[in-house]
């Protein structure tokens, strides 16, 4: 009896660095194909390279409804960027964003309504968008972080995460059979850190240590495991996990 997998499609939008590229890796080292989303054109055809014959990548910017739009449609019409969509996809992963960590009382009308507008309203249109694409068994994967259930201060950035945990739950209940789950990780050693000036990535490692029982930054491969695990386990809906090494307990 063969044993042969058919290969999927997952998407991932913000899949050009960090937690997603390495979601990426894991999916495509098993023979699965990706469709990655970022802004940025270079960081795309770079995570491509690095990937190979089973990626392919399109510009998008979450927090544009139209830019969305034309992410899927694209990709699922042909473009001539790669392979074509071709069916529908397995898999949805959405860490298409940035991090937010200004104070109550320094926090401006127009930073504090941006965090919602990438993190929040961008997972929202997006899987809105990919509605149309997704198989009826599909599992979607939004993210989210640990700053949810224990907040250090931006109350922005706090609000935001437990928003997207909400929205999951109210996304499982809405969208089954389609499942709909939440990766919420600690600090975690991304390009979202190591880009930031020498001090304050190391500052933020520093800070991290005392704030965690594992005493270190998680790794993109543990978030990213996490979230391969929400998009394959069939008995997971509506749930957030929490892949922070003990933060949210201390
Ligand atoms: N790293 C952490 O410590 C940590 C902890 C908790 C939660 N998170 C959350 O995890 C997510 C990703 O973080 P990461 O650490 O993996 O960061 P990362 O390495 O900076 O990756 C972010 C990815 O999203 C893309 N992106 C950013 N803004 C986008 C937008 N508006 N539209 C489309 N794509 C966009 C980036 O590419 P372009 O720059 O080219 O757009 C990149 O592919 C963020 O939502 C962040 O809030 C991170």
């Amino acid at each position: 009896m063969s044993t042969a997998r058919n290969s999927k499609t997952y998407a991932i939008v913000g899949g050009t660095s960090g937690m997603g590229f390495a979601l990426a890796e894991q999916l495509v080292a098993r023979g699965d194909r990706v469709l990655l989303g970022g802004r940025s054109r270079d960081k795309a055809d770079a995570a491509v390279r690095k990937l190979g014959a089973l990626a392919t990548a399109r510009t998008v910017d979450a927090r544009d409804r139209a830019s969305i739009a034309a992410f899927f449609q694209g990709f699922f019409q042909g473009s001539s960027q790669g392979h074509e969509g071709n069916g529908t996809l397995a898999g949805l992963f959405t860490p298409g964003s940035v991090n937010h960590s200004v104070s109550f009382r320094e926090d401006t009308q127009e930073q504090a309504e941006a965090v919602f507008q990438a993190k929040f309203w961008g997972q929202y249109w997006t899987v809105h968008a990919a509605l149309p694409y997704l198989a009826a068994d599909a599992s979607v994967v939004l993210m989210s972080g640990a700053a949810s259930v224990r907040p250090i201060g931006a109350p922005a950035y706090a609000a935001c995460n437990a928003a997207v945990e909400g929205l999951a739950r109210a996304l499982a209940l809405e969208l089954a059979p389609i499942r709909v789950n939440c990766v919420s990780p600690g600090t975690i050693d991304s390009e979202l850190w190591r880009n930031k000036p020498p001090e304050v990535y190391h500052a933020v490692g520093q800070a991290w240590q005392k704030l965690t029982l594992n005493r270190r930054l998680g790794t993109v491969q543990e978030a990213a495991g996490a979230a391969l695990f929400l998009l394959d386990n069939g008995n997971m809906n509506g749930a957030s996990i929490y892949v922070d090494g003990g933060y949210a307990l201390r």
